[in-house]
């Protein structure tokens, strides 16, 4: 397994769930830590809870000229997650292509904006997080299962093109993030109650769950161009 002390690690996406969770594994480790997202205020509060030294960027990475410019300092990293994401469910003929096109925006392009532009040495690896819906067909999941199909095929190419550095892609399962602070708390409790009596392990995903999976793709030497599932069996049911 490679060593993570002292690497420069890179979280897009590490000031809130799984990508937080991975950044306090990645501190912990050693790691020469920074952590990406959109707002300032999110970051600062993710730094003080990793404590240590934990360097905050506040990069949008929708944004094509700000991707291009982070890239371009000269860092060469040892090992990049990214875990942005945003909408992308909802019944087809509801949805508006304005938020349609921004979904794909919000995690497919942000991934494939990030591996173009990215230095990541030899050794090193690239990690995306995609998500179950990207394997089957269901009502209302017809996008977020494109978006996340899309991912493998970006993870797929990387993998060659960016050979030695291994590219792979975590497909967590439902997981208690703030992601589904859109919810009312009540909805919340209910999908995740539901979840967890539905899935094999009968419980729900936490964000500590996707963080070591994460970590095992950002350190294993013989792993590149794989979409791993980790989600607790919801893909035999
Ligand atoms: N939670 C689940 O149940 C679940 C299940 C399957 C798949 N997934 C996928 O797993 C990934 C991580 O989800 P999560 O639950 O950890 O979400 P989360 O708690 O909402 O965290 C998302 C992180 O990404 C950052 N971010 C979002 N858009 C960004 C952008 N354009 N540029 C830079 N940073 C951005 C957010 O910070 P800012 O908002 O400040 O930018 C935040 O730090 C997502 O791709 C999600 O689709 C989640």
């Amino acid at each position: 397994m490679i060593d993570l002390a002292s690497k420069k690690v890179l979280i897009v996406g590490g000031s809130s769930g799984m990508g937080l969770a991975t950044a306090h594994a990645v501190a912990a480790a050693g790691a020469d830590l920074t952590i990406a997202g959109r707002t300032r205020d999110k970051l600062d509060v993710a730094a003080k809870a990793i404590g240590g030294k934990v360097a905050t960027k506040v990069l949008d990475a929708r944004d094509d000229d700000a991707v291009e410019a982070f890239f371009k300092d000269g860092t060469v990293w040892d090992h990049i997650v990214v875990t942005v994401g945003q909408g992308g469910r909802g019944p087809l003929p509801a949805m508006k292509m304005t938020d349609a096109l921004a979904a794909m925006d919000a995690k497919f392009w942000c991934c494939f904006r990030i591996g173009r532009a990215a230095k990541i040495g030899p050794g090193g690896s690239l990690t995306f997080v995609s998500g179950g819906e990207g394997h089957r067909g269901q009502i209302g999941t017809t996008l977020i299962s494109s978006i996340n199909a899309a991912l493998a095929g970006l993870t797929r190419g990387l993998a060659i093109e960016l050979a030695p550095v291994r590219v792979n892609t975590l497909s967590p399962g439902t997981t208690d993030t703030p992601l589904w602070d859109r919810m009312t708390p009540t909805d919340r409790e209910a999908l995740f109650k539901r979840v967890a009596d539905t899935l094999p392990v009968k419980r729900l995903g936490q964000a500590e769950d996707a963080a070591h999976a994460i970590r095992f793709l950002m350190t294993n030497p013989f792993t590149t161009g794989q979409v791993v599932r980790s989600d607790g069996g919801g893909d035999l049911l």
